[in-house]
């Protein structure tokens, strides 16, 4: 795992969004996976602001969201594809029918979704950058605490922690959906590299579990510990419980100056 601290959050998003750039002008057909959630929503504006400036084109670029929620449909405003639409989609050159989310509407059945899903992103040619934030309780996507490590796309219910963080999104009589179909963790693994940004205070703890925990589903994060490729981008806040800080921040300067003399090898 490479943990990389930044002073704060906006240094976050701007690296996040070095990271997307690279994929997309190196790839001629690269694959994102995408998140939601308040986190990524300045890395979207890094991504606009480059395709606004000419620097960056989606025009060839599929994506995968990691989750969607189930009982709203697409145009609600707490749908995630609005929150794409309305944070990255609307103000890039992405072909609309080359991003997915993992939906299942009424009538559908969720397990069948959650398999179609699977095969669109095997044929698609897999994730190539998996961008993630990270839950209070660990949670990536809504793979709740004590998922399965090996999980698949599917249908999930939402913890009451999960639906406390995220009622502050909500109206006091809005519908706040409490199933949704998420990513699995196996399939977030089976991305090439996954890009993990935590920011604040509350993800301070979450963050500790992830790096320096057990590796255990009730932190469903600390599978990252699995991964080849797994780089955590984090401001000081959320770093804050971690020990060793200074080991990152030394690592970090040390693989500068590798990719300097050995240029950078993302193997997309
Ligand atoms: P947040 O959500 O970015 O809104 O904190 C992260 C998550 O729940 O994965």
């Amino acid at each position: 795992m490479q943990v990389i601290i930044f002073d704060n959050a906006q240094q976050v998003a701007i690296s996040a969004a070095e990271w997307v750039a690279e994929l997309i002008n190196k790839k001629s057909n690269p694959v994102l996976g995408l998140a939601t959630g308040s986190t990524p929503i300045s890395l979207y504006q890094e991504l606009v602001n480059k395709h606004k400036a000419g620097e960056l084109s989606f025009s060839n670029t599929t994506t995968f969201n990691l989750d969607e929620y189930l009982g709203i449909d697409e145009i609600n405003a707490q749908s995630y594809r609005h929150f794409m639409n309305e944070n990255l989609f609307d103000h890039v050159d992405i072909d609309k029918s080359k991003t997915f989310l993992p939906t299942c509407n009424q009538g559908e059945n969720p397990r069948a979704q959650g398999l179609a899903y699977e095969d669109k992103i095997a044929q698609a040619g897999g994730v190539d950058l998996q961008i993630l934030g990270i839950g209070a309780n660990g949670h990536i996507g809504f793979n709740e605490p004590t998922s399965s490590l090996a999980s698949r796309t599917r249908i999930k219910t939402l913890t009451q922690q999960t639906l406390d963080d995220n009622s502050r999104l909500f109206a006091a009589d809005e519908f706040q959906p409490t199933l949704a179909m998420t990513m699995g963790i196996a399939t977030i693994l089976d991305a090439r590299y996954v890009l993990l940004m935590a920011t604040g205070k509350n993800k301070a703890k979450a963050v500790k579990d992830m790096v320096t925990g057990a590796l255990s589903a009730v932190c469903p994060a600390s599978s990252l510990q699995l991964h080849e490729n797994a780089i955590v981008l984090l401001d000081k806040e959320a770093a804050s419980e971690l020990a060793d800080q200074e080991y990152y921040i030394w690592a970090n300067q040390q693989n500068l100056k590798i990719n300097q003399e050995f240029g950078l090898y993302h193997n997309y």
